[in-house]
């Protein structure tokens, strides 16, 4: 049986004030603001939050944690590096740890940026397949499931935009190598941050949702076995749509407060069991209404 934890937006951050000026350029000025208004206001408990899952996870003792982006709020240098700081604990608390990045975490139009971000994310991100492209990646989480990231992070200059887009090319080189990898596992979990469907099964907005996040669907629902994780939406839900279409589960946010929580899977080669997991206060525990357990 193999455990996982599945997380997302967790949302560390440093006060703005403390950033160089010269960082808060192009949206994250904006940014910045909405940061001392609201966001930082309701992500103020994510390093508490980050301590309470590590406390979780010491009892249940997760194979491997999985985090669907989201570690910061505006992606500068400051904050990503303090966000690895703030998780290492909780990172080297299981034996394996993979995240993709999210749209706060490669925030800006800026190619060197994002070139940044993707060797900061390097170390926690699975195998990339060939060194010729940085995405798909993916490696085996145990002898039944192998897990998949898919990068739908294309940051935006506009600060009213915040959709995300899956590449087409990479998204072939996945589909290419989908069937081999269902005859071998019979679990494969694809991770990206943005939400292919919101929790009624429909497409988020156009300005917040995931461009081509049909076709991921297309891709993945003639096989079986197939999961997506994501985050984005800071609202834990699972999304089971019908006997024909792909379970897709979002972890929600770790830390926006009365939201918090997170996805613990059981892994076996003809079951998979999810349990939703909400903060009650002082712990995360389990969270009756969300119990659910998929079968090959
Ligand atoms: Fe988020
Ligand atoms: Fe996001």
């Amino acid at each position: 049986m193999l455990r996982v934890i599945h997380f997302s937006d967790p949302h560390v951050s440093v006060s703005p004030r403390s950033l160089p000026l010269r960082s808060l350029r192009g949206k994250r000025l904006v940014g910045a603001i909405n940061q001392m208004v609201g966001r930082g206001v309701k992500h103020r408990a994510a390093e508490m939050r980050l301590a309470a899952l590590q406390e979780f996870q010491r009892t249940w003792q997760a194979d491997a944690l999985v985090c669907s982006g989201d570690w910061t709020v505006l992606g500068t240098a400051q904050e990503l590096e303090h966000a690895a700081k703030v998780l290492q604990p909780l990172r080297a608390s299981a034996p394996s740890f993979y995240s993709v990045y999210g749209n706060h975490d490669d925030y800006i139009v800026d190619p060197e940026e994002s070139a940044r971000v993707l060797a900061r994310f390097d170390a926690w991100l699975p195998t990339a397949w060939s060194a010729d492209h940085a995405w798909p990646r993916g490696c085996a989480l145990g002898p039944d499931a192998y897990l998949v990231a898919l990068n739908s992070v294309l940051p935006r200059h506009s600060p009213l935009d915040s959709s995300g887009y899956l590449d087409s090319e990479a998204l072939g080189r996945f589909a290419e190598r989908l069937a081999a990898l269902a005859e071998t596992y019979a679990w494969v979990l694809v991770m990206t941050h943005y939400a292919p469907l919101r929790s009624d099964g429909k497409p988020d907005s156009p300005r917040h949702g995931l461009h081509q996040g049909a076709a991921l669907d297309e891709v993945l629902q003639t096989v079986p076995g197939a999961v997506v994780l994501h985050g984005h939406l800071h609202h834990r839900f699972a999304w089971l749509g019908s006997a024909q279409t792909v379970p897709h589960f979002c972890a929600g946010s770790l830390s926006h407060a009365g939201r918090e929580g997170f996805w613990s899977y059981e892994i076996a080669p003809d079951r998979l069991r999810a349990q939703g997991m909400r903060w009650s206060g002082d712990k995360f525990v389990n969270d009756p209404q969300q119990s659910i357990e998929l079968r090959r």
